[in-house]
């Protein structure tokens, strides 16, 4: 059938409904050879085949080892050796693993690049013989394996000639129990945790408002364990005094909301940690306008709060041992009659003055409001914020270190550890006394913008609503957030980063 585009009312019944298409599922077997299909298996620069390896080359007559010789396949991690016409199978991918002992990092890249380089037909990942000393190394390459192969079909049309592609099964081979019940008791849910980011990150400033953002989020917990979500409404901002939110949401028709979620997973009493992330669910910068170009991937200005929210849901579905509350300030930063203009003078939640030099330098703004909502609220071990804040902090860090800030170089330290676990790197930048002189106002107690470096700039407006004795963990990602050259792990277009470096965090945080 074909189907024209352009629609008679009546007619859209033939239309494929928007798809909510679920990612591959996973077997885990424990020492069965595939007989048939397509078989990704992993080499390492010895050339050296694993047990069911060996089996399937002795089942291609020997072309597999006869190839990785023929063609001087080094090994080198990543690289990636195609073989077809090898009956009984249909595609072997030979996958390079290095001669480093494997981490979970190298593991998830090693499944990422399964999934990159297949077209989506079923497929088996010969895990044996890895090396490595990780418990459950099946369910890292099975959790890169469904970041790798993220797509974003929600728009695409779909029909019989051009049918959706269907949920595959891969099939994970050579690896004990542990790795199925690590990656069903957890691993899975942090890769539903950044999927559900990376959905929230892409889908257009049209049809995710505030209001939208908060409807996902409570349709995602439901069910879930230990978690309260609180919302506030553009009535509740006012009556809490939150002057800054309100100030950058009310040139929006969409009203600014302030969603809290709460998991309480660890011990009553245990003092929380929160995680706080920019949810502006279009930027276009207000009545200091932003130029078009480019301006579309302003629909994902909400990277932050997308992160916290798949992070907290990540961490409740497996139960972790921690108390974290997510905090999420949204609004839509438009310029109309009703917008903050440049010279404004905002009162914020803690009565601190704040004047707008520039609206477009609104994350910062919301932020200053929910991380003194969440020191009010509750009392807190550590407190981490998360933006797409700032084009300096791009242009400073290219695409594969988020920035980080803090008050003392040994916390940024200890977060570059965590972010080379999580598979998201960080580096830090400085935050020095001149960067609070540089927001001091003539005619408020601070202004929003100053001079450089921007990066820094932003955190110390940011920092001015953080008690100097609470740890204090700035990250802008608005260099990563959305990626135009594939990783393993993350295809080209938004990556949820700061799901797998939180989700890392909280575990290193966890009783
Ligand atoms: N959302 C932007 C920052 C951004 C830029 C994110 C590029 C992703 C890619 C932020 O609200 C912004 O506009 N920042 C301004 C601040 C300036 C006015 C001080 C910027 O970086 O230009
Ligand atoms: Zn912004
Ligand atoms: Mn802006």
């Amino acid at each position: 059938m074909t189907f024209k585009r352009g629609l008679v009312v009546g007619l859209t019944a033939t239309m494929a409904a928007p798809l909510a298409l679920a990612g591959p599922s996973f077997d885990f077997t424990p020492n069965t050879t595939p007989d048939d299909g397509d078989i990704a298996i992993y080499v390492g620069v010895d050339q050296a085949l694993s047990d069911i390896g060996t089996k399937i080359d002795r089942s291609v007559d020997g072309r597999l080892s006869a190839a990785l010789q023929g063609y001087n396949f080094d090994g080198a991690f990543g690289s990636v050796l195609t073989l077809r016409a090898m009956a009984p199978y249909q595609t072997i991918t030979v996958i390079g693993t290095g001669d480093e002992a494997l981490t979970a990092r190298h593991l998830a890249d090693l499944g990422g690049y399964a999934a990159t380089t297949n077209d989506g037909d079923a497929i088996s990942l010969v895990a044996d013989g890895l090396s490595t000393d990780v418990d459950g190394a099946g369910a890292y390459l099975a959790k890169g394996y469904a970041l790798g192969g993220y797509h974003f079909l929600k728009y695409k049309m779909f029909d019989a000639d051009n049918p959706a592609p269907e949920p595959h099964t891969v099939t994970v081979a050579g690896t004990e129990r542990a790795s199925k019940n690590m990656f069903e008791r957890d691993l899975g849910h942090l890769v539903d945790g950044v999927t559900f980011a990376r959905d929230l990150g892409t889908e257009p400033g049209n049809t995710l408002w505030p209001q939208d953002f908060v409807e996902r989020v409570q349709t995602a917990f439901e069910g879930t364990r230990n978690t309260t979500i609180t919302v506030l409404d553009a009535d509740a901002i006012r009556a809490n005094g939150m002057g800054a939110l309100m100030g950058v949401g009310q040139g929006s028709i969409h009203d600014p909301r302030l969603l809290v979620v709460e998991y309480r997973g660890g011990e009553t009493g245990d003092a929380p940690i929160a995680l706080v992330g920019k949810g502006i669910t279009f930027d276009t910068g207000g009545i200091s306008i932003k130029p078009n170009n480019g301006m579309w991937l302003m629909k994902s200005d909400l990277s932050g709060a997308a992160a916290v929210a798949g992070t907290v849901l990540a961490a409740a579905k497996r139960g972790e041992n921690v108390n974290v509350v997510g905090v999420m300030p949204l609004a839509e930063n438009m310029p109309s009659q009703d917008a903050i203009r440049p010279g404004d003078v905002l009162t914020s939640m803690s009565g601190k003055t704040i004047e707008i030099m520039s609206t477009d330098a609104e994350g910062r703004l919301l932020l200053a409001d929910a991380v003194y909502y969440a020191q009010q609220e509750y009392e807190l071990r550590l407190l981490v914020n998360i933006a797409t804040l700032t084009g300096s902090a791009a242009r400073a860090m290219g695409d594969d270190y988020a920035a980080i800030i803090t008050r003392e170089l040994p916390l940024s330290l200890e977060m570059m550890e965590v972010g080379k676990r999580a598979g998201e790197d960080v580096w830090p930048l400085p935050l020095h006394p001149s960067h609070f002189v540089q927001i001091e106002s003539l005619i408020a107690d601070i202004k929003n913008t100053g001079g450089h470096p921007g990066a820094s700039i932003g955190a110390a407006v940011v920092g001015t609503f953080v008690a100097e004795d609470l740890p204090w963990v700035h990250l802008d990602i608005a260099g990563v957030d959305w990626r135009d050259e594939p990783t393993a792990t993350v295809p080209v277009g938004h990556g949820g980063w700061g799901v797998r470096f939180m989700d890392e965090l909280l575990r290193s945080e966890s009783d």
